[in-house]
């Protein structure tokens, strides 16, 4: 007897069972497992992260082809990656979410072909991606095809790379050479505690070298977030992490067509803040804290610093003036004066070119005494970093406006976005002190001999200290050269710094075509 063929219904009831367990990933006891690491699963942070209902899934059905290790007696619905796109306030992003519960979410040939897909379907609608990393790395059974996935995923990583933003969240372990995709996208985001990156692993640093270290100790959110600058954001749970993500993207443009949204935030573009005046003391080397300044010019004060425990001599975020977004880099002064050192120079060198790439104006807070002096910093390259931040204010297009609230001294002046760099609209308040150096340098060095010679060396040291400080320590030289646009009252900032902007708006400049440039690294 030939089997009956069945009927629509039948058809349809067995959609809907497999799509229940495409759902459910490794099962519920894996689920459960998840749950117990305080985790949620990769579907609930789908969930907590797009509009109700605007998920749409993409490959459900998807599974893996490899029969080595067993492999064909276990094939999950989806092979452990979630994929598709909806939208975040309204505005359509691309999406990943890695699942644990699925070979400890393993990327073998299918994950990483899913994710391929995705993505380049993100590059031709021009949106997003956001990637939620939760996995155990190259899926050990499928061999070099797991290699090859994250090759094939890299490639469109650089492809995207100033196209599209891309955002990375690590929610559980990031393991080896996996690393780098998100290392490749613009901003990362770990989770205290449950999630971890490292090259090698603790196993491995043990038997190759013989250190002893922890998990956390080693890759957790703390070490990356404040020791090596791999991670642009901390958050506390996976809430806060996917919190952070939205408001991000909140000051972003979906490509790099686009200008990024104009928001209401209901500011008056013209306040004054009398309390701005405030807060810089009196005396040229008393530390404050520059993001006090930055609070009280952006709309209703409100700044999402990126890298904040990281490089703290330097900060840079996202903020907005009368609606528009801004790419805010100061220097602050707490720490180490605001000197520009390694780890500060590449943190702002890249965020001045991420602002670059998503036509993000960029204002510059300037409160620096030059570049951090010691071996350390010579001998481990200061020159071939601090270039990269001189090379990225040289290079941005964008609107570049800059105020210098105190100093601006030596090469630091001519780096952080001076009229030479290609800064549009250069203020100084009255404080500002521009020059080579600071008064007690120069004058050690310019009247060395004269200060020797003298009957009473420190109080002729003194004089020439403030007849220097008279003459150089202002900004009128500067502004006598047409270096500086205008010096302005404090008070004034917010309003000046609005009427710039909204008169840059239109702005457009090119560069000499070429293949790329040649950025130092
Ligand atoms: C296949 C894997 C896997 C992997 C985990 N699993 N990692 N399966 N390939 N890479 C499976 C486990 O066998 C287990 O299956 C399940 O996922 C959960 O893993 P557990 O070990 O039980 O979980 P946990 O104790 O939380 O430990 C998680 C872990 C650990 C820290 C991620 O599993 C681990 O160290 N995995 C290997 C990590 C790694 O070295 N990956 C390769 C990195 S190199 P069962 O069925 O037993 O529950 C790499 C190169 C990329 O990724 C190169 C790109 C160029």
């Amino acid at each position: 007897m030939p089997s009956k063929e069945p009927s629509s219904e039948e058809k349809i009831k067995k959609l809907t069972k497999l799509r229940e367990e495409s759902k459910l990933g490794g099962g519920k006891e894996r689920i459960e497992a998840q749950h117990k690491r305080g985790k949620l699963t990769a579907r609930e942070r789908i969930e907590l992260l797009l509009d109700p209902r605007s998920f749409v899934e993409l490959d459900p059905f998807a599974i893996h082809r490899c029969t080595d290790f067993s492999m064909d007696k276990k094939k999950i619905l989806g092979d452990g990656v979630v994929t598709g796109y909806g939208t975040i306030d309204g505005r359509l992003v691309f999406i990943f979410s890695q699942d644990f519960t699925v070979f400890g979410g393993s990327l073998g040939e299918i994950f990483a072909e899913k994710m391929c897909k995705m993505m380049d379907l993100a590059m031709k609608a021009g949106a997003p991606v956001i990637g939620l990393n939760d996995s155990g790395g190259a899926r050990i059974q499928e061999g070099v095809a797991s290699l090859a996935g994250y090759g094939d995923i890299f490639f469109r990583n650089v492809m995207a790379s100033g196209v599209i933003p891309q955002i990375s969240a690590i929610m559980g372990p990031c393991a080896g050479g996996a690393v780098y995709s998100p290392a490749l996208t613009d901003f990362i985001v770990m989770v205290q505690e449950t999630s971890h990156m490292f090259i090698t692993g603790p196993q491995v640093i043990k038997a190759v070298i013989g250190q002893e270290v922890s998990f956390e100790d080693l890759g957790g959110a703390l070490v990356h977030s404040r020791t090596s600058g791999v991670a642009q954001f901390i958050a506390d749970n996976e809430e806060e992490c996917l919190e952070i993500i939205k408001k991000l993207l909140s000051y972003l443009p979906s490509n790099n067509m686009e200008d990024p949204p104009i928001v209401d935030t209901g500011d008056d573009p013209n306040r004054i803040d009398e309390h701005i005046v405030e807060i810089m003391p009196t005396g040229p080397d008393k530390p404050y804290d520059i993001k006090e300044i930055i609070a009280s010019v952006v709309d209703n004060g409100d700044f999402l610093e990126v890298h904040p425990l990281w490089a703290p001599n330097i900060v840079i975020g996202l903020a907005r003036l009368n609606g528009r977004s801004i790419g805010i880099v100061a220097n602050q002064p707490k720490f180490y004066a605001g000197a520009l050192d390694i780890n500060s120079s590449t943190k702002a060198g890249r965020f001045v070119r991420f602002c670059d790439a998503f036509n993000i104006p960029i204002v510059t807070f300037v409160d620096v005494p030059g570049f951090l002096p010691g071996i350390d910093q010579e001998h481990g390259g200061i020159i071939r970093h601090g270039s990269k931040l001189l090379y990225a204010y040289c290079e941005a297009t964008v609107p570049k406006i800059t105020l210098i609230v105190r100093k601006a001294y030596g090469g630091a002046y001519d780096v952080m976005g001076s009229k030479h760099s290609g800064g549009d609209i250069n203020y100084a308040w009255p404080t500002a002190e521009i020059a080579v150096m600071g008064p007690q340098g120069a004058i050690n060095i310019i009247f060395r001999r004269e200060i020797a010679k003298a009957t009473d060396p420190n109080k002729k040291r003194e004089k020439l200290i403030a007849d220097y400080r008279n003459k150089f320590a202002s900004p009128y030289v500067a502004a006598q050269k047409g270096y500086i646009d205008d010096v302005i009252k404090p008070t004034e900032t917010r309003p000046k710094l609005i009427t710039a902007l909204e008169m840059l708006v239109t702005k457009r400049e090119t560069r000499p075509p070429k293949k790329h440039a040649n950025v130092p690294l």
